[in-house]
């Protein structure tokens, strides 16, 4: 079997492919005059393909759903989908009337080229139910657990509810406490986190959660902490994203750590989420 990739994420891709026993192919991708984007796999495939997906928005979506029918051109006859950011998920309810739901529509795209989807940290499990075949998530909590071992942490926080499974997920393979914050969020890059009585005073805390988008989440919980008391906080993330400014964000409220996978591939990805991504696919090409 061939995992399929862009040449951007071929060692990612290299890496899933040694852990499924399959061989690396990449394609070929270029922009028209117009915009337009353009896949091509020059290879033949037989059976079923891997299609290792960035989806993160917008180009790299239509070149997934092209690459879908690349490789069922090149022969593929089945399509199972890694999708190391399973992008536009967050806008997963219409939370006014008539607002579209972004979940729904790219996952139903999706679902028109391959025929499973396996993913990582998904912003929300439901969202998984809008593609029409078999989806999985997989958490990236053993690799980010490890890559927190040996700080010293005492405490694993989830700064939502949302992430409490992440946390308590990763708190327990460390042996170390899991609690969350309780976060309201007020515009798309301001939240406010309830005051709770947590004894942190003196401990090193690791906030933990799927994204890293603003930061503002992340940034207004490390304040949270210190303010309390805490002497060390360090954040991890399944996804960094790092937009409209969150670096700096997050180094003005004091945080001494920021560890992310390579989901979304940046020059703070330091864990890798190929085991998980290979353990996602594991189920998906099971059956
Ligand atoms: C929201 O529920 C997510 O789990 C993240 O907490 C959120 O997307 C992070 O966004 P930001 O970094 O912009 O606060």
């Amino acid at each position: 079997m061939y995992v399929v990739a862009a040449p951007e994420r071929a060692q990612l891709a290299q890496d899933v492919a040694q852990r499924i026993d399959a061989d690396l192919l990449t394609y070929e991708t270029k922009t028209f005059p117009d915009g337009e984007r353009f896949v091509r796999i020059d290879a033949s495939i037989e059976g079923a393909a891997v299609l290792l997906a960035d989806a993160r928005p917008n180009e790299r979506v239509i070149d997934t759903l092209i690459a879908c029918d690349s490789a069922r051109e090149a022969g593929a006859d089945t399509i199972h989908l890694a999708v190391p950011y399973l992008s536009y998920a967050r806008q997963d309810t219409a939370f006014e009337p008539g607002e579209g739901v972004s979940a729904r529509a790219v996952n139903r795209a999706l679902g028109t080229g391959a025929d499973t989807l396996a993913t990582v940290d998904v912003h929300a499990a439901h969202v998984l139910e809008y593609f029409p075949g078999p989806a999985v998530s997989e958490q990236a909590a053993p690799e980010l657990a490890t890559a927190l071992d040996e700080r010293g942490l005492e405490l694993v926080l989830a700064p939502d509810r949302g992430a409490r499974e992440l946390a308590a997920s990763i708190g327990d393979r460390l042996g170390v406490p899991h609690d969350y914050l309780e976060k309201t969020r007020r515009s798309s890059t301001e939240v406010e986190m309830a005051p709770k009585a947590l004894d942190v005073t003196g401990r090193t805390v690791a906030i933990v959660d799927d994204i890293i988008a603003t930061g503002g989440t992340m940034a207004t919980a490390s304040e949270h902490l210190l303010e309390q008391g805490a002497a060390v906080v360090l954040v991890a993330a399944t996804h960094g994203l790092f937009v409209a400014g969150a670096d700096k964000r997050l180094e003005d409220a004091g945080v001494e750590e920021i560890l992310v996978t390579d989901a979304i591939p940046t020059e703070r990805s330091s864990v890798s989420c190929a085991d998980a991504l290979a353990r996602g696919l594991q189920r998906t090409t099971a059956g």
